[in-house]
């Protein structure tokens, strides 16, 4: 949910549609422009709704649901921050930085839908509330006088 609808919000900054296969497995490709500002988080989200989450608590988000629909063993997840994050900010280099602090595109879920991950996502540290790349303060929320 929270990447496909940053993506397809994001898609008219971004450049890249956004597909996805809707009803009766039809394929539909979202490419409009957002008429908001989408850095404005809070276009769409209640004050402080937008740092970066617990990733113990959150569950990643599931990319291939593999061979078995119903087991979540085979399949292949992105770990929840970088997944919010890689909805817009999809650049080889943004994936580099998300790997490089405990981010993971090829994580894999326990029978329980755990995260199975080669890192901890530590985004909080530098990204949360008052730290020194705040997602308030670099997306400039509270700045804009309209949406
Ligand atoms: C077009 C509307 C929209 C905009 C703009 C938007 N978001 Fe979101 N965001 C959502 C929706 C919808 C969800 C999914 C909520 C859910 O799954 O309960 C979400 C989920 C999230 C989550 C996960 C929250 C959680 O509890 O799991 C984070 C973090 C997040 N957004 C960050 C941002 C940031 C940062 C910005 C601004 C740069 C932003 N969002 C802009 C709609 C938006
Ligand atoms: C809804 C789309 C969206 C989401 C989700 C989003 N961003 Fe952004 N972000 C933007 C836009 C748009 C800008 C402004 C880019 C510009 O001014 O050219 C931006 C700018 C930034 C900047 C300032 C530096 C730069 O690259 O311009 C940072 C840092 C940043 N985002 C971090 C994050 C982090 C961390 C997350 C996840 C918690 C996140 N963003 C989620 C859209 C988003
Ligand atoms: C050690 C501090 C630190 C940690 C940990 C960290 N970041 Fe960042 N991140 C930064 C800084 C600093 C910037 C650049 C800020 C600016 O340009 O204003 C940045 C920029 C970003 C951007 C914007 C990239 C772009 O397109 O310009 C994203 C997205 C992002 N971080 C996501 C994450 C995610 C997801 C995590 C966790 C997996 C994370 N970061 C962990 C410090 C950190």
């Amino acid at each position: 949910m929270k990447y496909m609808i940053h993506a397809l919000h994001g898609s008219g900054v971004s450049g890249q549609s956004y597909d996805v296969c809707g009803f009766g497995n039809a394929p539909h490709s979202f490419d409009f422009v957002y008429p908001g500002r989408l850095n404005n988080c809070e276009g769409c989200h209640v004050d402080g709704g937008y740092y970066p989450v617990d990733p113990s608590s959150v569950l990643a988000t599931t990319i291939d649901v593999g061979a078995d629909l119903v087991s979540p063993t085979d399949d292949v997840a992105v770990s929840p921050n970088s997944s919010v994050c890689s909805a817009c900010h999809s650049s080889d280099l943004a994936r580099q930085h998300m790997m490089q602090n405990g981010g993971d595109f090829a994580a894999t879920k326990a029978a329980n839908s755990a995260l199975i991950s080669s890192g901890v996502e530590t985004c909080q540290l530098c990204h949360g509330p008052g730290r020194s790349a705040d997602v308030k303060v670099v997306h400039g929320v509270g700045e804009f006088d309209f949406n």
